[in-house]
């Protein structure tokens, strides 16, 4: 069953006429549960588990090479965790706003600027910062059309972004931030472990099953095709 605010609009929204009436059938039910077409994770998954077993290729791969190119950079380890973590909403769970799902969903696991970092880039993506090399991404002319214009909500969020004691932190997330999509370059999660052991508090429960106020999200991406 696809997320209702995934389909509207689309002739996908009649999936769910169409699925009520098939569970009518007495020999079928809704997936609730392991959906046999995808990984199997393990009862305790952590951050590792998410890359490997859910996150797509394309978005694993940018994510770790965002890191490398912090690490690489020099940069300290609250950015490089940042770098790594920056689109994990896009890769898992829903693109459209993923910088505020993405900060939420790790908030109770990495500290506090790590997390505001990865909501405010979301805004400052859009606007180039001279001082520090920081010009519009090219790719957003092929993504968004030349006169995209960002909303007020989100120039309001660059403004307020721009005055705060950590936006440089976010900023350098956008900086390091890869927009051209090299599907050559193989980076190795494992690159990372020490980075994550030292600045992602894993859940001795897992991720999904530690009772915080974002294990559903967690959860969502290891079962994400249940009906309910
Ligand atoms: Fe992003
Ligand atoms: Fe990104």
């Amino acid at each position: 069953m696809p997320p209702a605010a995934a389909v509207m609009g689309t002739p996908a929204s009649a999936y769910q006429g169409a699925l009520l009436a098939e569970a009518r059938h007495a020999d079928t039910v809704f997936m609730m549960g392991d959906n046999p077409a995808l990984p199997k994770m393990p009862e305790r998954p952590a951050l590792k588990d998410f890359f490997l077993l859910r996150f797509g290729r394309i978005s694993r791969t940018h994510l770790l090479q965002s890191a490398r190119v912090a690490r690489e950079n020099g940069l300290d380890e609250k950015v490089i965790t940042a770098c790594l973590l920056h689109d994990i909403a896009i890769a898992g769970l829903l693109p459209a706003n993923h910088g505020y799902w993405g900060a939420q969903m790790v908030g109770p696991y990495v500290d506090e600027e790590v997390a505001w970092s990865i909501e405010k880039h979301e805004a400052l993506r859009y606007f180039p910062d001279e001082s520090v090399g920081y010009t519009y991404p090219a790719a957003y002319i092929d993504y968004f059309g030349p006169d995209y214009n960002p909303p007020d909500y989100i120039r309001r969020e660059h403004e307020t972004a721009r005055r705060h004691r950590w936006y440089m932190t976010s900023r350098l997330v956008t900086i390091n931030d890869i927009y051209s999509f090299d599907p050559d370059v193989v980076v190795d999660y494992d690159e990372f472990e020490d980075v994550v052991g030292r600045n992602f508090r894993q859940p001795e429960e897992g991720l999904g099953f530690d009772g915080s106020p974002v294990a559903h999200m967690w959860r969502t991406m290891i079962w994400p095709n249940n009906f309910l």
